[in-house]
């Protein structure tokens, strides 16, 4: 027994230098190409990190991009890109690059709908970065007098902000909104700033991470920040209502990069208001959704008292809501939000030069793109992406149109009881059904995904729109019956959604 296991000790002994040998050879050999790897890795992250020689300096007062461009090529070649046509089913403009297509006569129920305000003049399509200045300055809304605050999301304004605000950009764009339009684009271009967005406005000049600017849209997050609305698109808002709240919501300090690659579009891609009669404002106090901005536009009043509105509408008289590209809020209540995937990941997707990775700055409909926008995260084919984002996009197209015509019918009954006889009072009910149907509606309409960045959200809305619109027609056509009041209320509408999960 002694003598085998000593013999099998032995054995044992033998193998075990043996496999120790191995050992430290496959160790040796690991650890070389560990360390190579890390090497490697560490080479690629500092090219990452620094993957430009600055050849000029920029600071957050340079606005020509082409300046940025010296030190940046990459980007800024695919910045110069936004002057492209871009063309989708839904997306990018049609008509020509002298003037894209009238968005309201495409669809006359708009026009009919913004009879009243400039928007029945002329609303087109949008299209590419590089004209959001010019389009401003021609589009025919400039007819009638606008105020200083369209600057804020249609050009390079922070050194102006700076400016009227002798450094102070927030006061200075807090005084914007009493410059008229075109007193206030003559002090941008004199002080040679007549530009489109420019690379200051999203990035910091010394160390090119993302940032926010846009005084509007600082001081709109830090209402939802401080109201009680979920915020499952960003977690940072849950994490600072969990601090003392000395200090307010910061982005720049306080959201994560992945926040940041939405809030940067945020800035502009967003309800707002803005006329001669207040700075501009971004209706968020109460959260993004789409009933929590009708609630706030519905308890603001204007400066002189009376109850806020856009418009009147010219035929009923309806103190009506318009909506503009709510983007940023669509897009907050989509599964895309709560799953922490951004506007920059769809509308610039990253790709690669050599080792750098570069995020494509030609921001245009990911549907022109959709191996990099979408291939990245959904394995599923081209043309099987492009089909599911069509049949979305069909439905939600398809409700707008009933919608459109719903809203051209009650528009109808309440001009057909105001010519019998009805007074403003009679139509009380038929009035406030316009407004909120509208808003609905146009909530939408505005929209640019033409449904996409949340689905089902937009199929709700829609249905509501139609709802209140039928509800108006009725209230209008029954106008001589006495009744109680029309349930004014909206009806119950979903319940809160639960908090995200937790993301780093
Ligand atoms: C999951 C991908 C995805 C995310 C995230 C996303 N979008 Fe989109 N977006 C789309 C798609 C798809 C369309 C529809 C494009 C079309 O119809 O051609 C679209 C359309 C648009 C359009 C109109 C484009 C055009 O060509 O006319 C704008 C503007 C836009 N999105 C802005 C935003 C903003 C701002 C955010 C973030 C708040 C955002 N998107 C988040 C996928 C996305
Ligand atoms: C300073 C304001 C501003 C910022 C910031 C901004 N946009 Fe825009 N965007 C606009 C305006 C204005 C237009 C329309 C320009 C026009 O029609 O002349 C536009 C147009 C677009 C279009 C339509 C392009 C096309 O070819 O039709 C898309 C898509 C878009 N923006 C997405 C984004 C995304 C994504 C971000 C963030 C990465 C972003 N925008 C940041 C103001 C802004
Ligand atoms: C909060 C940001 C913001 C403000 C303020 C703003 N815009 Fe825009 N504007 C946008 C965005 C984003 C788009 C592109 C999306 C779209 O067309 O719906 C756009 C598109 C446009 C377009 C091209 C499409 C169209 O509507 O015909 C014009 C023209 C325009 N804006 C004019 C104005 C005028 C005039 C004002 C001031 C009354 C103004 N904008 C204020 C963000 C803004
Ligand atoms: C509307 C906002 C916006 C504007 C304007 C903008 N960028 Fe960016 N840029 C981004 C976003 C978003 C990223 C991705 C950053 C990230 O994920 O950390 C980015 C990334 C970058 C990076 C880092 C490397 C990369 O490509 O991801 C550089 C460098 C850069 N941009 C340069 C520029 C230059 C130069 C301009 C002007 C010509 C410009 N940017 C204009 C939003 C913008
Ligand atoms: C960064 C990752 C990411 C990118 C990029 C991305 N998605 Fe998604 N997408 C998701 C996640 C996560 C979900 C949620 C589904 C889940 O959790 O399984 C989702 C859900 C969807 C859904 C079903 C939900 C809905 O809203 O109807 C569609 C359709 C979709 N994505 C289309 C697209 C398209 C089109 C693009 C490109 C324009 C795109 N996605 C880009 C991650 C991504």
């Amino acid at each position: 027994m002694n003598f085998r296991s000593s013999t099998i000790g032995a054995a044992q002994r033998g193998v075990s230098t043996a496999v120790l040998l191995l050992l430290i050879a496959v160790v040796a050999v690991v650890s070389a190409a560990v360390t190579g790897l890390l090497t490697n890795i560490f080479e690629r992250k500092q090219e990452a990190a620094a993957p430009f020689t600055r050849l000029v300096e920029v600071d957050e007062n340079t606005t020509d991009p082409a300046k940025w461009g010296i030190n940046w090529p990459k980007q800024y070649d695919s910045y110069l890109l936004t002057a492209q046509p871009t063309r989708t089913r839904f997306g990018g403009h049609g008509g020509s690059e002298a003037l894209p297509d009238q968005k309201i006569e495409k669809d006359p129920w708009l026009k009919k709908m913004f009879l009243g305000y400039a928007f029945s003049i002329d609303y087109r399509d949008r299209r590419g970065h590089a004209y959001m200045l010019v389009d401003q300055e021609q589009t025919e809304r400039m007819t009638k007098p606008q105020t200083g605050s369209c600057l804020h999301c249609h050009a390079a304004v922070m050194p102006l902000y700076r400016e009227l605000g002798g450094g102070d950009a927030m006061k200075g764009f807090e005084a914007s909104y009493k410059y008229s339009y075109k007193d206030l684009n003559k002090k941008l271009h004199d002080m040679g700033h007549g530009h489109s967005v420019t690379c200051a406005d999203c990035h910091d000049p010394k160390t090119m991470q993302l940032i926010v600017t846009r005084p509007g849209f600082i001081q709109g997050i830090q209402a939802v920040a401080k109201s009680d609305a979920l915020a499952p698109y960003a977690p940072s808002i849950e994490r600072w209502r969990q601090t003392d709240k000395s200090k307010p919501y910061d982005p720049n300090k306080d959201a994560t990069r992945t926040e940041m690659r939405s809030y940067v579009c945020a800035q502009c891609h967003v309800e707002y208001y803005c006329s001669s009669q207040m700075p501009l404002t971004l209706p968020w106090g109460k959260g993004l959704k789409m009933e929590q901005q009708e609630a706030f536009w519905n308890e603001m009043k204007f400066p002189n008292g009376d109850r806020f509105f856009d418009y009147k509408h010219a035929e009923t008289g309806a103190p009506i809501l318009k909506a503009q590209h709510p983007e940023f809020e669509l897009w907050s209540q989509g599964v895309h939000a709560r799953s922490g995937v951004s506007c920059a990941d769809c509308h610039m997707p990253y790709g690669r030069d050599g080792a750098t990775k570069v995020s494509d700055h030609w921001v245009r409909s990911p549907l022109l793109n959709i191996s990099r926008a979408c291939q990245s995260c959904h394995k599923q084919s081209e043309e099987e992406i492009k089909t599911r984002v069509d049949l979305i996009q069909s439905r939600n197209q398809d409700l707008l149109q009933r919608g459109g015509k719903a809203i051209v019918a009650q528009i109808e009954a309440i001009n057909a009881a105001k010519k019998e006889g009805a007074t403003p009072e009679q139509l009380t009910d038929a009035l406030e059904l316009q407004r909120k149907a509208q808003w609905r509606l146009d909530f939408i309409a505005a929209e640019n995904s033409m449904g996409f960045h949340a689905p089902q959200e937009a199929a709700r809305i829609l249905g509501e729109a139609l709802d209140y619109a039928r509800q108006g027609e009725l209230a209008a056509v029954t106008w001589k019956t006495p009744r109680a009041k029309l349930a004014a209320a909206p009806a119950p509408s979903a319940p809160a959604p639960a908090p995200a999960p937790a993301r780093k």
